[in-house]
């Protein structure tokens, strides 16, 4: 039997009649376009998140686009982000007309190195967006204080952190707005794709508002050029059921991440993930780190056990960023972590045989490399 790295399908038993009946209701309605349960969910979203604005949209990206000309940024402009992200975070900052400008991580989590970042500063700097990474936040309190200080607005890339907590506050509520995905295989999955964005400025979410959909003021009197982000009404649906049984989703990773923590310990050279202080992951992603990486891999493949690699080159040294000028060894830890990082499967219903086959066959994996 393969131990999947995810089992979407799984889920959807555990809540079938739910779903069906939340995407019943949508055809019912012909709710399709945006529409009421689109909206319902933005309402239930935005008391989960403690936000006073939530704005549902098409994707991740889109969110993390709209935020960034919501909060003026366009061509000429510098924003700073984390090379080790996936590329949407780059590619959002890119749509908008703007720079991304890179700067390393931490060596223990993997999220924005705070003490490198001032150093990053230009004058054309207007943006930060700290990617909260694998569902762990990052170093929100310092990243503020030095936003404040040079006058810079802080976009959360909340897009694989829905529900983390940082400091008492939900991931996506600290920033000057926050952008989340639902693409299927998140935490919080929508049946296709979807994102949001959330914010507690009325500017910011005024301007979000408009260019989500085509800068229209009123029925056909279009503002300004907009696009068409919004949220589908299905997914809406889908989401709203979803939203509901998130803490106690994410809580079954804690607990499989604790349970992986624990037995990996001492295990080969492997580094498991660290959880830094005053704040909960929601674990989007259990990654060990090794040098034995790739033969681990396919270790784990030839016994039937799926992982991933999250992501096997840093955005400066791919070939759509080529043009920026980077080069191999401007981001030592986010190389290293490239070369090094293995995803371990993990969902809310995994079950714990499999949590133990995978930590069995990576011990397996170790002892015969000793014995060599
Ligand atoms: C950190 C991060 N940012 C942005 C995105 C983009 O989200 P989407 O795929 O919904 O456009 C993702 C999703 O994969 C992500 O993991």
């Amino acid at each position: 039997m393969v131990v999947k790295y995810l089992d979407l399908k799984k889920q959807y038993e555990s809540i079938k009649d739910e779903i069906d009946k939340s995407i019943s209701n949508v055809i019912d309605d012909t709710a399709f376009s945006y529409g009421k349960y689109a909206k319902e969910f933005e309402n239930n979203f935005k008391s989960f998140l403690d936000t006073k604005y939530v704005f549902g949209t098409s994707s991740g990206t889109s969110a993390l686009h709209l935020a960034l000309i919501a909060m003026g940024i366009g061509p000429g402009d510098e924003v700073i982000t984390v090379p080790n992200s996936f590329i949407a975070t780059a590619e959002a900052i890119s749509h908008a007309g703007a720079t991304p400008v890179f700067v390393d991580v931490n060596p223990k989590t993997y999220l924005m190195d705070t003490a490198k970042l001032v150093n990053t500063i230009s004058s054309k700097t207007k943006a930060i967006i700290p990617v909260h990474l694998f569902g762990q936040p990052a170093d929100m309190d310092q990243i503020m204080e030095i936003a404040s200080e040079y006058n810079l607005m802080v976009l959360e890339d909340a897009c694989q952190a829905h529900g983390a907590i940082y400091n008492g506050k939900r991931a996506g509520s600290i920033g000057n707005a926050a952008a989340f995905s639902f693409y299927p295989g998140k935490n919080l999955g929508a049946y296709g794709e979807g994102g949001a964005c959330s914010t507690n400025d009325p500017e910011i979410a005024k301007q979000i508002e408009l260019y989500r959909a085509h800068g229209e003021i009123k029925r056909y009197y279009h503002e300004v050029i907009g696009y068409n982000y919004r949220l589908d009404g299905i997914q809406g649906a889908i989401l709203n059921v979803k939203l509901k049984h998130l803490d106690n989703w994410n809580e079954k990773r804690r607990n499989i991440a604790s349970m992986y923590n624990e037995m990996l310990s001492g295990v080969g050279d492997i580094i498991t993930p660290y959880e830094a202080e005053n704040r909960n992951s929601i674990y989007h992603i259990y990654a060990i780190r090794t040098k034995s990486r790739d033969a681990l891999r396919d270790f784990l493949t030839q016994n039937e056990i799926q992982s991933g690699i999250h992501y096997p080159i840093p955005i400066h040294l791919q070939n759509a960023y080529k043009y920026l000028g980077y080069k191999k060894g401007d981001f030592p830890i986010a190389e290293e972590q490239a070369e090094t990082t293995l995803s371990l499967p993990i969902y809310a219903e995994m079950p714990e045989s499999d949590v133990i086959r995978v930590v069995d066959t990576i011990k397996k994996f170790f002892d015969k490399e000793v014995v060599k």
